[in-house]
C-alpha cells in the first residue's frame, strides 16, 4: 500500500486547478441506466471511486468509454444484461447504492447489495427504502441484498424525507423522471451535486423544478435521450486546497472555485483570519496573520459546513490561536483523524460527536494513518505545516477521492512524495 510523505516548512505559492466533483460523478453516472440513449460526461474527476462506479455499471451491461484520460466518458446503457448489483463491488463504496432508484425506474426491479464505504458511521438505507416504497416499489431484505421490484412501474407521489440525505434525494429524483405522474419530494437535500444531477437529467429530457431548494417537483416521462453534461467543480476538493496555503503560508488560487460552492466554510475562514478573494479564474486564499484564529464549527447539510471538510478544519484548527469547538452532527464516527492528529501533537478532546482543540504553536511531523478519505487528505495538509517529516500510510483511501494529490501540491511548491509500496 502507498504512503505519502510530506516534509513541513515550505510556504505554498501557485495554482491548484480542481476537478470535477466525485460525488456529483458518482450519481451522474448511474444516471445513464435510465436512457437507452449516451450519455456524455465531461470534466470527470479521474479517481478510483469512479473506477468502481464504471465496474459497477459494467457489471450491468452499461458500455463505458474513457476519452482524454478519464475526463470524458460515454456511457451506453443499451443493452443491459443485469439488474442486480453484486457486493462485491458494491462493499467498495457505498455510492452504488445509487443504481437503485434508476434500475427500479426503467427496469421495474433491482437486486442492490447493501453498501460498504468509509467507516464513518452506520449509514443504513432507510431513507431510500421508505421513500421508493411511497412511489409503489416493494422491497424486502433478504441475504444482504435488497430486492426491489415495482409492477407496472414506479407511481409518482408525495415523498417526505425523514433527514435531508444526500443519496436518498438522488435516488428518488432519478427513480421519479421515469414514474407516472409527479412525484414531491419535501425536505430534499440542497447539495450542489443534486442541482448538477437535475441539469443532466433535465437535458436528457426529465421534467424538474425546485432542485436547490427543499421541495423539488418531477413531472414523470416515458423515456429519456441522450446528453453531454460538465460535472460540477467539486466543492470538497475545492475546500481542501484553499486550507493548503492556510497550513503553509503564501498564497494559492484554486482555478474553477465558486463561492456559491463553498459559502459557509468561506465564513469560517474568515472568521479564522484568512483572506479568500475571487479572481476571474477562482478564488484566491491567503492567512491574514502568522497564526489563524481559533472557530467554532458545527457541520450541516448544504448550505451548512459540509462535514466532508471537518476533518481538515480541524487539521487546520490544531495550531490557531485558541480553543475551537467542532461538532458533527451528520456522521456519528466522523473523528478518527483526531487520534493521528494527536500523535503530531495537537492537543483534542473528543466526547461524542463533539471535538474540542486547544491551538498548539506548531505540530511535530510523525508517522500516522489514514482511516477514510477526509481524514487521510487532513494529515498531509497537517504535515504541510509540521516540524520534519509527516509519513502517512494507508492511502488508498486519499486516491479515492483526490486526483493525483502530490502533483498538485507538488506544483505549488510543497514538498510531498509518494512512497510506492
Ligand atoms: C453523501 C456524500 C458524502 C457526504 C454525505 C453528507 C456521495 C457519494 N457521498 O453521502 O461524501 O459526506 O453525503 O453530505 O455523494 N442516513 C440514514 N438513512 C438513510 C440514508 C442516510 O440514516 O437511508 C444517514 C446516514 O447514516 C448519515 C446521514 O444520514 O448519518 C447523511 O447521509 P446521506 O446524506 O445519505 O449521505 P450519503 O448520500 O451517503
Amino acid at each position: 500500500m502507498d504512503s505519502i510523505l510530506v516534509t513541513g516548512g515550505t510556504p505554498l505559492n501557485g495554482q491548484i486547478a480542481i476537478a470535477g466533483a466525485k460525488n456529483a460523478a458518482l450519481t451522474l453516472m448511474p444516471a445513464t441506466l435510465l436512457s437507452e440513449e449516451p450519455l456524455t460526461l465531461t470534466n470527470a474527476p479521474r479517481l478510483s471511486d469512479i473506477k468502481t462506479m464504471t465496474a459497477l455499471l459494467q457489471s450491468l451491461g452499461v458500455e463505458v468509454t474513457a476519452l482524454q484520460d478519464g475526463k470524458v466518458q460515454v456511457l451506453s446503457s443499451h443493452a443491459m444484461t443485469s439488474t442486480t448489483a453484486d457486493y462485491e463491488i458494491v462493499r467498495k463504496m457505498r455510492a452504488s447504492n445509487l443504481v437503485l432508484g434508476p434500475l427500479l425506474a426503467r427496469h421495474h426491479k433491482a437486486t442492490v447489495s447493501l453498501p460498504g464505504g468509509c467507516a464513518i458511521g452506520a449509514r443504513p438505507m432507510d431513507i431510500h427504502v421508505t421513500a421508493l416504497e411511497a412511489m409503489g416499489a416493494e422491497i424486502e431484505l433478504k441475504d444482504g441484498y435488497l430486492h426491489a421490484v415495482a409492477k407496472g412501474g414506479l407511481k409518482g407521489a408525495k415523498v417526505p424525507l425523514r433527514f435531508a440525505s444526500v443519496g436518498a434525494t438522488e435516488n428518488v429524483l432519478m427513480a421519479a423522471t421515469l414514474a407516472k405522474g409527479t412525484t414531491l419530494i419535501e425536505n430534499a437535500a440542497r447539495e450542489p451535486e443534486i442541482v448538477d444531477l437535475a441539469k443532466c437529467l433535465r437535458a436528457m429530457g426529465a421534467q424538474i423544478s425546485g432542485e436547490g431548494t427543499s421541495t423539488i417537483e418531477i413531472q414523470g416521462v416515458d423515456r429519456l435521450g441522450a446528453a453531454t453534461h460538465p460535472v460540477v467543480t467539486d466543492r470538497i476538493e475545492l475546500g481542501t486546497y484553499m486550507l493548503a496555503p492556510v497550513f503553509a503560508g503564501g498564497e494559492v488560487e484554486c482555478l474553477g472555485g465558486r463561492l456559491d460552492l463553498v459559502g459557509s466554510f468561506v465564513e469560517k475562514l474568515d472568521a479564522a483570519g484568512v483572506d479568500v478573494t475571487e479572481t476571474k479564474d477562482g478564488l484566491k486564499v491567503k492567512r491574514r496573520t502568522d497564526r489563524a484564529k481559533a472557530v467554532d464549527v458545527v457541520t450541516e447539510v448544504f448550505p451548512g459546513f459540509p462535514t466532508d471538510l471537518q476533518a481538515q478544519m480541524m487539521a487546520m484548527l490544531c495550531t490557531a490561536e485558541g480553543t475551537s469547538v467542532l461538532e458533527e452532527k451528520i456522521f456519528e464516527n466522523r473523528f478518527m483523524h483526531a487520534p493521528e492528529l494527536i500523535r503530531m501533537g495537537a492537543d483534542i478532546e473528543v466526547q461524542g460527536g463533539v471535538a474540542t482543540v486547544h491551538g498548539v504553536k506548531r505540530l511535530k511531523g510523525a508517522p500516522v494513518m489514514a482511516t477514510d478519505l477526509r481524514a487521510s487528505v487532513s494529515l498531509i495538509l497537517a504535515g504541510l505545516a509540521a516540524e520534519g517529516e509527516t509519513m502517512v500510510s494507508r492511502v488508498y483511501h486519499l486516491d479515492r477521492g483526490y486526483e493525483h494529490v502530490e502533483e498538485k501540491l507538488g506544483a505549488v511548491g510543497a514538498r510531498i512524495e509518494r512512497i510506492s509500496a
